[in-house]
């Protein structure tokens, strides 16, 4: 358990779900682990589980990065996890005719601009050494368009392809920095509590959403955590400008998929 051993590595919205199993992975594989979240209390407390460093950071917030950047001025992995579907303070429409411009900037503030954000802190970040890993969380539905969450969908397609933009940069400045992204979908954690529900009809809620995955369940956030380790790890080395999806196959097949061959 040490591959990452030597490497200070960052991770936003790292207070709970995938952020935090990330967190704790890195610090399985012996680095330096620097726990950030909007939420500062739940940054501290998975610092502590894990041994690790905390910081409050708002991705969104321009300011909390340059107090990031003052507090570590150096990095070797940056996770871009935080991120939001919009849901999470109320089920407002986010579809396309009546979503509200007011809920679309503000998901594309979180998902998008703090993705920006970091891979611009990380970049100067790992300048000196003149290498690093940046791995941004995007989402299947970055991938394929998403009706009721059209935000959520553009913002994580817009991830994606900033990824490739910031990894061919760093490729034409000589420097040894990879940017990936990874393309989770339905992994169970926390930001389903809005669709999913707390009363009896979750168990019947979490069956309908995953009828149509190949792998007929919810994948678990440690499995997206073995992912971050591989692409934080000197073994991906050659990994750089690539979209890896982990959603127990759903996007290897489609709607025009037949039932029988
Ligand atoms: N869970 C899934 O099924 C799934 C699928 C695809 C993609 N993702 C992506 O994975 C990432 C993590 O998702 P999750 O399921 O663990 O979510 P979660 O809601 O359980 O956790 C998100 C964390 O981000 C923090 N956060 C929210 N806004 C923030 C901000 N502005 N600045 C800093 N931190 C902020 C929250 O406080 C929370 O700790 C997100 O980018 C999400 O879009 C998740």
């Amino acid at each position: 358990m040490t591959r990452l051993t030597g490497k200070t590595c960052i991770v936003t919205g790292g207070g709970r779900g995938i952020g935090a199993a990330i967190a704790a992975a890195f610090a399985r594989e012996g680095a330096q682990v620097v726990v950030t979240d909007k939420d500062a209390e739940s940054a501290e407390r998975v610092a502590k589980e894990i041994g690790g460093d905390h910081q409050r950071l708002d991705v969104a917030s321009e300011d909390d990065w340059r107090s990031l950047a003052a507090a570590w001025p150096q990095c070797d992995t940056l996770v871009n996890n935080a991120g939001i579907t919009g849901f999470e303070e109320a089920m407002r429409p986010h579809d396309p005719e009546n979503a509200s411009l007011e809920d679309w900037r503000a998901v594309h503030a979180v998902n998008l601009d703090g993705t920006f954000l970091g891979c611009r802190y990380a970049i100067g970040a790992m300048r000196g050494k003149g290498a690093g890993s940046i791995i941004n969380i995007s989402s299947r539905s970055g991938l394929v368009g998403i009706p009721a969450a059209a935000a959520y969908a553009s913002s994580k397609a817009a991830v994606r392809n900033h990824t490739k933009s910031v990894a061919l940069y760093c490729a034409e400045q000589g420097l040894n920095i990879r940017c990936n992204s990874i393309h989770p979908a339905a992994i169970l954690t926390p930001m389903w509590d809005p669709m999913l529900g707390d009363g009896p009809e979750r168990e019947a809620r979490v069956a309908a959403f995953v009828a149509d995955t190949p792998l007929r369940r919810f994948g678990a956030p440690e499995e997206v955590a073995a992912l971050a380790v591989l692409l934080a790890s000197d073994e991906a080395a050659y990994m750089t400008g690539a979209e890896l999806n982990i959603d127990g196959g759903l996007l290897a097949g489609s709607a025009a998929t037949p039932e029988q061959g």
